[in-house]
């Protein structure tokens, strides 16, 4: 029997109740004492997926339940935030794309996906493809930050890599693409807060990333929590069949986000829990991750006898969530092994694994020369130093304090005096504490911690060398600590293997090459902030008087702009060359730029492609990233260095929301960051 008549036959079978059941996602409160009743409701099929239960004893347990207890014996999906490690934690989404290595991030999201298959776990909340142009919302941590093009090669990278190429192999998970849509957009960078854009910004920033994770085949959406032009997302016939259905061509299911569907009444959106199963349900929601109300399995089933709901919607619903248990494998196997589980935990591969994404999640933003360190005497400061706990982040998964090596675990290293008296140079951990950023942790300012700036300008006042290593899951103004340091390293929590990286890179083991996927602005009240900024018909600079600008502030450049990042040798651009000036709308090029390492050391490089639409009939950005390639070069070596461009990429969405890509010159721009690019043109025809 193939998949469809599988799905047909068991569909046959079902009541509407138990159809309902599966598009009910509840918590982990069953294993509550007060929740026995849940028991009750699973043995009737009324619920068809959890989240938050991670234990393999428990993951079995309720998928015995499903299979043997239930009518039908349809088994689970069991739901987690696998956001940056199960129990093997790995930087922070936001740092580790400071890589710009896709296949690194592949590489731990299946690495992750395959810990938590083995304890039971069949479903990710991951990835999260939010493109962030505003630092003080909190969930920027969880994203590749600011540029849509690098959050679609991300998003693309994750999935396959929490889905594998075989979902029934036991070792993947289906993936969760997140938050469906323009969640980051949030007005005043506040999380959950209302979202106003024009449907080109919606289709040109906020979709590719969407677009390129469905392409990669993410089995699920989630859709977001807040209000997107006046309807919330998980409401929104517009945004979950019109864009994600029919434009977006999206076979998998949709869940809403804890609470988001019960919420819409929150909104004043809905008058009552039916009329909101009402709303979402011929919207296009297919299944409610339930926080506190039921809305679908309460309601679902009288809303079809009445005929405010159609047996097809729900029917589609309910095919879609089978056809990924059965992807999965579920229906022949829902079980996993508890030896096994064990064993496949934090391994030693893992760990490598987490050291080489840590060392690449690193940003060397300044260096007078003091980095690498030699034989320097040297201690240690910094509320961070010892902290193990701090190195795992947002989103902790099961990583635990004591799996994660802290600085001083890694360095020989004494913790500094107050007086500093025994050293020469101090390196001071520093930067947002956990509670600091992620869901719900909006900042209004986007600075360091006053205590840590005093350390830091102690430190100084001491007469000492200061190497500053900011952790942190937001872009921050860092001026003042740049001024105050002979170096300064930053990047996000980097999980397990923290304390190692950090001393990889302050001994030169190896050589810094991540780059900022955020710009860092001058000072606050700069939000958003972003590189890839329209054309305006002033001019975009500080000096002039009628200018896009700020009185009290410099702006331009970011004072740390995007794409930015030092290394501890020096890569000198020259020779830009396209292998064809003047391609036709379906040709791809060839961009090749040439760069000499004229520095000491040997060294990655992340070399950056971007382009600029001179005329168009939109205003378009100033410049936008197409391309990049890391490339390792020895000391002293030149390489020519090739990136494909297609000139179909291009194009954007025009008012009538079509996609075109218009001739005319185009600029192509290569360089080591966003602002320090060599040029060329090319005209399409
Ligand atoms: C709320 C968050 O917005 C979402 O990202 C997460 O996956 C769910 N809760 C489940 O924990």
């Amino acid at each position: 029997m193939n998949k469809k008549e599988f799905i047909d036959n068991l569909m046959k079978k079902m009541t509407v109740a138990e159809k309902v059941g599966q598009l009910n996602q509840c918590g982990n409160s069953i294993y509550d004492e007060s929740y026995k009743i849940g028991w009750d409701i699973l043995r009737q099929g009324g619920i068809g997926s959890f989240l938050g239960i991670t234990d393999v004893e428990k993951t079995n347990e309720l998928q015995k339940v499903a299979v043997t207890e239930t009518r039908l014996g349809i088994p689970l999906l069991l739901g987690f935030d696998v956001i940056h490690g199960f129990k093997t934690i790995f930087p922070t989404p936001w740092s580790e794309a400071f890589s710009w290595e896709p296949e690194l991030a592949r590489r731990t999201s299946e690495a992750a996906s395959k810990e938590a298959a083995y304890s039971g776990i069949n479903l990710i909340f991951a990835p999260m493809v939010d493109v962030s142009r505003d630092s003080r919302w909190g969930r920027l941590v969880e994203g590749a930050g600011e540029d849509t093009y690098l959050n679609a090669e991300f998003a693309k990278a994750r999935v396959s890599g929490i889905q594998g190429k075989d979902l029934s192999d036991g070792e993947h998970c289906a993936a969760c693409t997140k938050h469906f849509v323009a969640y980051g957009a949030a007005i005043g960078g506040r999380d959950y807060n209302s979202v106003d854009m024009s449907e080109q910004t919606l289709f040109n920033v906020y979709i590719p990333p969407f677009k390129a994770a469905i392409e990669a085949g993410t089995r699920s959406i989630m859709t977001a929590f807040h209000d997107f032009n006046g309807e919330p997302c998980t409401g929104s016939k517009y945004l979950l069949t019109d864009v994600l259905r029919n434009k977006l061509d999206f076979k998998g299911f949709t869940l809403s986000d804890s609470g988001s569907c019960s919420q819409i009444m929150t909104h004043g959106f809905s008058e009552n829990d039916k009329d909101t199963a009402k709303i979402a349900m011929n919207a296009g929601l297919d299944v409610e991750m339930c926080y506190g109300k039921f809305t679908y399995s309460e309601n679902l089933e009288s809303l079809v006898e009445e005929g405010l709901v159609s047996i097809e919607s729900l029917d589609n619903s309910v095919r879609r969530v089978l056809e990924v248990k059965y992807d999965l494998g579920l229906f022949d196997n829902p079980y996993r092994s508890t030896e096994a589980a064990k064993n496949a935990l934090l391994t030693e591969k893992t760990r490598n694994l987490a050291r080489e994404a840590a060392r690449k999640s690193i940003v060397l933003l300044k260096n007078d020369g003091i980095l690498p360190l030699n034989n320097e005497k040297a201690a240690l400061a910094g509320k961070f130093a010892e902290n193990r706990g701090e190195m795992i982040g947002c989103w902790p998964g099961l990583g635990e304090a004591n799996d994660c090596v802290a600085p001083a675990d890694a360095f020989d290293f004494p913790i500094a005096d107050k007086n500093y008296e025994n050293c020469d140079v101090v390196i001071a951990f520093v930067g947002e504490t956990v509670d600091m950023n992620g869901e719900a942790k909006s900042r209004s300012k986007e600075v360091l911690p006053e205590d840590d700036l005093e350390l830091l300008r102690n430190i100084k006042k001491a007469g000492k060398k200061l190497v500053t290593v900011i952790i942190s899951g937001r872009p921050l103004v860092l001026k003042e600590v740049s001024k105050l340091s002979n170096a300064v390293l930053f990047s996000g929590a980097l999980g397990a293997e923290a304390g190692n990286a950090y001393k990889d890179i302050i001994f030169g083991k190896y050589n810094p090459s991540g780059k900022l996927v955020s710009s860092f602005p001058e000072s606050v009240g700069q939000q958003p902030l972003y590189y890839n900024l329209n054309h305006t018909g002033k001019a975009l600079s500080d000096e002039e008087r009628w200018a896009t600008k700020y009185l009290d502030s410099k702006m331009y450049p970011p004072y740390y702009p995007f794409g930015f990042g030092l290394s501890y040798t020096q890569f000198e651009y020259s020779n830009l060359k396209v292998s064809n000036t003047n391609p036709k709308q379906n040709e791809r090029i060839t961009v090749s730029v040439d760069i000499e390492n004229i520095g000491k050391y040997d060294g990655d490089e992340i070399v950056q492609l971007y382009t600029r639409d001179v005329v168009a009939s939109s205003v378009r950005p100033v410049k936008e990233l197409k391309g990049f390639k890391k490339v390792f070069i020895k000391s002293g070596e030149k390489k020519t260095v090739e990136i494909p461009l297609d000139i179909q990429s291009l194009g954007f969405y025009d008012r009538q929301l079509n996609y075109i890509v218009e001739p005319g010159e185009f600029v192509i721009m290569a360089g080591t960051n966003s602002e320090d690019c060599i040029k060329e043109s090319i005209f399409v025809k």
